[in-house]
């Protein structure tokens, strides 16, 4: 296994020692791009939000002071993320604003229409299917609830220029979700989403795509998880 596919390998599912570093340079490599794409959406105090693929944790820290009222869940499939997500935010867990477990976003364990907001940071990219996930995400999301999803690595974006072209073009074949920024609105759309917007940043080649899950009279709000 060459050296990139070993840290696309760790990014996609963090594990042992190369997995923890990993995580460590995640979640400072990320920092920036998540507080881009934290921009795009109002939180309010009282949120309870969800971050799949939560990695080593640093998204869950600032969604925490932003819903400084509220509640933030985390999950993620790797346990050495999960394990990296509960070191980064003991004091939150210990005041019991933060929970962080286990999981994959294919099959959420909460109940329908329990967030307000679904956050999602460079991890599409590695989901198994795509349209279904998103739809289990929209089925814990309350009406009027959004669904952020940020990456660093779209096709047409920046990234995919010169050797990183080389690399992630190989991956494509080995089912790396790589959209292009219509394709991720599409998405969306057939997921049920409205008020669909894109948003790039075209000189770091970052992508920001948003979604709201429309109003139904006939769905309950079910109190805060
Ligand atoms: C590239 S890391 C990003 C982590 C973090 N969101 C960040 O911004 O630093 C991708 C994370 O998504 C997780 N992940 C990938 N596929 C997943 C799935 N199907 N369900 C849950 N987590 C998944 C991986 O275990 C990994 O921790």
């Amino acid at each position: 296994m060459s050296a990139a596919d070993k840290m696309i390998a760790q990014c996609r599912k963090p594990s042992g020692l190369f997995g923890r570093l990993t995580l460590w340079e995640m979640n400072r490599h990320h920092s920036k791009l998540t507080d881009w794409g934290l921009s795009h959406v109002k939180i309010k105090k009282t949120d309870t939000i969800l971050d799949v693929g939560c990695g080593g944790g640093r998204t869950i820290n600032k969604l925490a002071a932003m819903a400084s009222d509220g509640k933030v869940h985390g999950i993620d499939y790797s346990e050495e993320s999960v394990t990296a997500a509960h070191r980064a935010n003991t004091r939150w867990i210990d005041i019991g604003r933060v929970r962080i477990r286990e999981g994959t976003v294919s099959q959420l364990d909460f109940a329908d229409n329990t967030f307000d907001l679904v956050t999602a940071i460079e991890t599409h990219l590695f989901w198994p299917d795509l349209p279904s996930d998103l739809r289990e995400i929209y089925r814990v999301l309350r009406p009027l609830g959004t669904l952020l999803i940020v990456a660093e690595i779209y096709k047409g974006g920046r990234h995919l220029e010169g050797v990183r072209k080389q690399i992630f073009e190989k991956h494509l074949a080995a089912n790396m979700n790589l959209l292009t920024a219509d394709e991720h609105s599409d998405l969306f759309t057939t997921a049920g989403f409205v008020d669909v917007q894109i948003f790039e940043e075209l000189k770091k080649g970052w992508i920001c795509a948003l979604g709201t899950k429309p109003y139904s009279g006939s769905v309950q709000i079910k109190p805060s998880a």
